[in-house]
């Protein structure tokens, strides 16, 4: 099954969002299969950050990334990195769609909360950086029972 790198930035942290953030994607249907809070070197972030190496900005973005703990996670679920970044919203908050993570709680690009991967390719890696594979859980699958279940539930309310 398809997974996603996402981080909670210092910002996000510090201003309480995590309970916010991590709740828009559960309450999506992905599943958290991997969770941690950790303050990253400014090598690590570099790695993280390694293709915009070349912008005017990246020497601010890796001291910040790496200035206070960041909530790093792995989702899983069917599309989850391009819906990840759907749920993110705009890199520019002030372009972020209103209802999006961004959109609705960030205002400027350098202090815009959430990292979500923007690919396949950069979703592996990211994963591969940030996490061992015994820290990744395995999801259980939402079986057909599960979802009757569910329904059944909502039916009663
Ligand atoms: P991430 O999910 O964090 O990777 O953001 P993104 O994929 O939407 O954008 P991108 O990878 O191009 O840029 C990475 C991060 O660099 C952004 O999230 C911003 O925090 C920061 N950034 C991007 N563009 C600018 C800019 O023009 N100015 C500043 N100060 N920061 C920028
Ligand atoms: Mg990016």
């Amino acid at each position: 099954m398809e997974r996603t790198f996402i981080a909670i930035k210092p910002d996000g942290v510090q201003r309480g969002l995590i309970s916010e953030i991590i709740s828009r994607f559960e309450r999506k249907g992905f599943k958290l299969v991997a969770i941690k809070i950790v303050v990253p070197s400014k090598e690590f972030a570099q790695k993280h950050y390694h293709d915009l190496k070349d912008r005017p900005f990246f020497n601010g973005l890796c001291e910040f990334l790496s200035s206070a703990p960041v909530v790093a996670m792995v989702w899983e679920g069917e599309g989850v990195i391009k819906y990840g970044r759907k749920l993110i919203g705009a890199t520019d908050p002030q372009k972020s769609e209103p209802g999006t993570i961004r959109g609705d709680l960030a205002v400027v690009v350098g202090r815009n909360i959430i990292h979500g991967s923007d690919g396949p390719e950069t979703a592996k890696d990211e994963i591969n950086l940030w996490f061992k594979r015994e820290e990744l859980m395995a999801a259980k699958p939402l079986t057909s029972e599960a979802i009757a279940l569910t329904e059944k539930k909502m039916d009663m309310s």
